[in-house]
């Protein structure tokens, strides 16, 4: 099958932190494919992350809200989208927590609006593609062994994750209903530069920085895998171009680590490169009280795309760790920025809830 072409791609959320990435790689490596952005600009939306592509002939940018249905008609009228790449979404398991209803208003009402504007506006026409990037969390939560593959049965066990697994399943049902085409990838934690503070590796940067204690949940012996933010980005490339209508596919990083070994290992970096003794950063670990239903484990096996495309991940986590805190350090303007105002408020509630 030959690649698909498109002239002009819509990215939901391309102000967050996966979404700037996506949006930066799509306007440099396709100069002749419009690429508008769309998004409300929450807390976790920033357009400082896209400033270097304000002079960019090939990006606009839209603000609004994806359950707005005659801003969404209007965008699509305006612009013509032959590729609808999603992104937005409330992203981060401690708000669905403490506010599920506006995850369901974004995550499960707002793409519902966005699919039923895609498939009216692509009646008749074999162009259209609406690609939703989901979250492995859909697959609930795994014991010491074994891997979430793409037959793994859903099991979302946060608010968070059942507002994705909804998405994913509306998106499955309007290709199966309406022959809309779709593709769906369910990719496990990303990490990088422009990570809003609230997810644990900036949210420990951040910390250090101040001299603040780093709140590790529980016994700290959750795992993650790990995949940098660029790994990401170019599976999606691959599969917006290639990846076969109706499939799901896995995108991991074969990066498991427990919280605890992370932290200390993002410590032990930040009081090298900061030139502090070793030890200094360590000794801001905070165990405090877990987050409530707190998923034990999460493993992705991405050998379905591995093997359909060669791709696999270029980053491990000591390296990926490094760039990232890297950029942390070189960037602390933006960190001031995104952590004023409101971020100072939900960080207290959250954290004085955790007993810190
Ligand atoms: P993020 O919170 O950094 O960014 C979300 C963006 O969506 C923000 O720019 C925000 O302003 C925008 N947005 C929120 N509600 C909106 C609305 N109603 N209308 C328009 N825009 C809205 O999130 P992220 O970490 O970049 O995640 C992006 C996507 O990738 C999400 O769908 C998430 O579920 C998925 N995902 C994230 C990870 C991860 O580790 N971060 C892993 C797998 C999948
Ligand atoms: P997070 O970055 O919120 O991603 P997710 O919950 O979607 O996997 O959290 C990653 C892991 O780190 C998760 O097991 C929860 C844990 N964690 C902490 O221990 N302390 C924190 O302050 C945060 C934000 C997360």
């Amino acid at each position: 099958m030959s690649d698909r072409r498109f002239q002009t791609i819509l990215i939901t959320g391309g102000a967050g932190f996966i979404g700037s990435h996506v949006v930066r790689h799509f306007v440099k490596k396709y100069p002749s494919c419009q690429i508008v952005n769309l998004d409300k600009l929450t807390y976790s939306g920033n357009l400082e992350s896209l400033k270097d592509l304000e002079a960019e002939d090939n990006y606009h940018f839209v603000k609004g809200c994806i359950t707005d249905e005659p801003f969404i008609k209007k965008v699509f009228e305006d612009h013509r989208p032959e590729l609808v790449l999603h992104l937005a979404a409330e992203s981060h398991v401690d708000r669905s927590i403490l506010d599920p209803l506006e995850f369901v208003r974004t995550n499960v009402l707002g793409t519902v609006n966005l699919l039923n504007v895609a498939r009216d506006a692509w009646e008749n026409k074999s162009t259209g593609l609406f690609y939703l990037i989901s979250t492995d969390e859909v697959f609930g939560s795994l014991g010491p062994s074994g891997f979430f593959n793409e037959d793994t049965p859903y099991d979302p066990r946060s608010p968070y994750s059942a507002s994705k697994a909804s998405a994913d399943h509306f998106a499955r049902a309007y290709h199966h209903t309406y022959q809309l085409p779709i593709l769906i990838s369910n990719c496990s934690n990303n990490y990088g530069p422009y990570q809003f503070p609230e997810k644990l590796i900036p949210l420990m940067i951040n910390n250090v920085l101040d001299a603040k204690a780093l709140p590790v949940y529980g016994d700290g012996k959750n795992v993650r895998d790990w995949l940098y933010v660029q790994d990401h980005v170019e599976a999606i490339d691959l599969l917006a171009h290639r990846g076969e209508i109706a499939h799901t596919y896995n995108i991991g990083g074969w990066n498991e680590c427990t919280n605890i070994d992370l932290v200390e290992m993002l410590c032990d970096l930040m009081d090298e490169k900061l030139e502090k003794a070793r030890g200094t950063s360590r000794s801001l670990i905070s165990f405090v009280k877990d987050r409530p239903g707190h998923d034990r484990r999460y493993a992705i096996d991405s050998s379905k795309i591995h093997h359909a495309f060669g791709w696999k991940p270029t980053k491990d986590l000591q390296e990926g760790l490094s760039l990232t805190i890297d950029w942390y350090l070189s960037n602390r303007s933006w960190l001031k920025q995104v952590t004023s105002g409101a971020y100072q408020k939900y960080y207290s509630e959250m954290y004085k809830a955790q007993e810190l």
